[in-house]
Formats: C-alpha cells, structure tokens, sequence
C-alpha cells in the first residue's frame, strides 16, 4: 500500500495544531490553514512549544524539532494549503453546513484520490458527505485532546466510504505512532464521546446534589476509574472483579444513576453565564492565564509519562 505522504489540516485551533503537529512529528508534509490570522500566526510557535515540553520528557530529541518544524507550512488560503494533499483533515468550528461546504469546496480543488477526513465530535460522515460526487473518499478520524499525545483516532467510516480509503487512512495512522480504532458501524458520538457522556452524566450530577466538592470528585476517579483504565480496559475490569459481582452492582445501582436528558445544573448555569474552563479563566476551576499555562504544561507532563507506559505495553 503506498503511504500518504503530503497532508493538509484546515483549522489549527485546539484540535487542527496538533493534529498537524502528529502527522509532521510522523515525517509527512503538512500544510495548515485556519481563517483566522491570530491562529496562522501563532500555530508555529505553539507547535514548537509542546515538541519542547515533549522533548524534556523524553519524547523525541531536540535536533528534531527543527526538521519537523520545517515538514509544517501555514498557507494563506484554503487553496493553497490543499494543493497536492493526499489527505485533507479538517478541524473547523463543529457546524454541519460550515463542514459540508468545506468537503464541497475542497472536492472540487483536489484528486480524485485525495481523502476528506473530518474530525467531527457528533456529526455522522453520511450528512458531512451528502453533498460529494466521491463520498467513497470521505470518512471520519476523531482525534482526542491533545491530539499530539492521545494514542487513539477512531476512524468512522460512512455506508459509501470506500476500504480503500480506510485502509490507506488506518496504514497512515500507524505509520505516524496513533493506535487507531476502526468502528464497524457508524452510531452518533462514535465509541469514546458515548462512554465518556454516560460518565459525566453521572459525574455532575454528584456535583449538583453536593456529594462531594469537585476536588474529591476528580481525585475520586483518578485514583480508581482512571488509575485501572490507564492500565487495562473496563471489560478486563469487570472481568477480573467478577460478572456476577458486576450484574448485582448494576442491578443494584441502576435505577438510582442518572439517566434522563436534562442538562446537568451545574454545566447549564457555568454555560449561561460564561464560565466555560479554562479558556475563559474559569469553569468547574478558576484560571490565571499564569496558571494556565502551568496547568497545560503539567498535564502534558502526566499524559507523557502515560504515553510512555503505553508504548511499553
Ligand atoms: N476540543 C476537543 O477536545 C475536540 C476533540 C475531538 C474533536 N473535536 C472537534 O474538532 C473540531 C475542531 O475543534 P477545536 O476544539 O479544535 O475548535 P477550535 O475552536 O479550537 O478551533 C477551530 C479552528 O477552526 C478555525 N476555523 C473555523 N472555520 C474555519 C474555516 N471555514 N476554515 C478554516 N478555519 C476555520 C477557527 O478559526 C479555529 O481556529 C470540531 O469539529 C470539534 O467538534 C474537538
């Protein structure tokens, strides 16, 4: 199978840098373009500063921060960007119409056997592709945050997605060092965003009924959920507790956990009045953009040190 070689990622915000950032790290040729100036201007140096904080902790050597640096282009325009890709990732606002005519306007600028890859939260690839004459060249890769040190992409492909299109994208990913999961069918939120919505669900529930602060909460589940699930799967989990101990649990426990559709307090009210984490200085936690920056760094420190017991096995 020949591998993918020249790769455009358009819209560089939280999810496009570092998306980008993975495929350069992984020898490819990558163009960027976001529709806002800001953003083309500062995505290189935010680039540089996580292969920085990667590098001291033992991810890959400093002497290669300068070539992946210059593996990574911003262009000016979408056009540009797109030319001679391979593969087109596309990481823009989470806006079905702003998607579908992105797919539809870079359709007309590429190859035939260019992939238009979405990296969509929620929307299903069949609606983004609607509009294309190649949907067979059109699927999902869902990244996770920070998408430069998350091991896993799930690729969603769409009833029209041709396997080739999912093998080249599943190779490609490979190649680069992720740990992709193919999906056999394509179900809204795709594998992880359902999983993780039941969890939270429940989670800020406890909140809004003052079971515990949000410190105890989150030091609760990472040091139980998230300490075994860093180290082995939730089926292996219930497999070492015992299915018959799990089957009473959740009968036991079923009908008290939440399970309607509301909008948790505690999320609804942060929302309304504009507290929505950390890129507004406060959310569940309060922020200073010193402590910002500490905190980003500090987390990328802990999911390094993770990575690295990963690749270990
Ligand atoms: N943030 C996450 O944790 C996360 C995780 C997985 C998937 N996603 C998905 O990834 C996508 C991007 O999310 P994000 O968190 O990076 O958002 P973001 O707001 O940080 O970045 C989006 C970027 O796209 C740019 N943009 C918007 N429209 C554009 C266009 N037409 N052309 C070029 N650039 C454009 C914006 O200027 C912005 O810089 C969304 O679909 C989101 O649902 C996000």
């Amino acid at each position: 199978m020949s591998t993918i070689r020249n790769i455009a990622v358009l819209g560089l915000g939280t999810m496009g840098h570092g998306i980008a950032q993975a495929f350069a790290v992984g020898g490819r040729h990558v163009t960027g373009y976001d529709q806002s100036a800001e953003v083309r201007g500062s995505v290189a140096g935010r680039i540089e500063q996580n292969l920085r904080t990667a590098a001291r902790a033992g991810f890959g050597e400093e002497a290669a921060i300068e070539p992946a640096l210059a593996r990574f282009r911003v262009c000016e325009t979408e056009a540009e960007a797109v030319q001679g890709a391979e593969l087109v990732v596309e990481a823009v606002a989470e806006d079905l119409e702003v998607k579908r005519r992105l797919f539809s306007r870079i359709e007309l600028q590429v190859s035939a056997e260019t992939i238009l890859a979405s990296n969509t939260s929620s929307f299903p690839i069949s609606d983004l592709a609607a509009d294309l004459s190649r949907p067979r060249q059109a699927l999902i890769t869902h990244w996770f945050n920070p998408p430069h040190i998350v091991p896993l992409v799930e690729v969603v492909p769409g009833e029209k997605t041709g396997t080739k299109a999912v093998e080249t994208t599943m190779d490609l990913l490979r190649r680069v060092g992720k740990s992709p999961v193919q999906l056999k069918k394509e179900v809204p939120g795709f594998l992880v965003n359902r999983i993780q919505i039941a969890m939270l669900r429940e989670i800020l529930d406890l909140l809004d009924r003052g079971v515990a602060d949000p410190e105890e909460i989150d030091r609760a589940v990472k040091s139980t959920i998230g300490f075994r699930l860093a180290a082995i799967g939730p089926l292996e989990v219930i497999d070492f507790a015992g299915l018959d101990v799990t089957a009473s649990v959740f009968e036991n426990l079923v009908t008290d956990v939440r399970s309607d559709r509301q909008l948790p307090a505690a999320l609804e009210q942060a929302v309304r009045s504009g507290r929505f984490g950390v890129k507004s200085g406060e959310g569940i936690y309060r922020y200073t953009p010193e402590t910002v920056q500490k905190k980003v760094s500090e987390r990328d420190r802990r999911f390094l040190a993770l990575l690295q017991m990963f690749h270990q096995g």
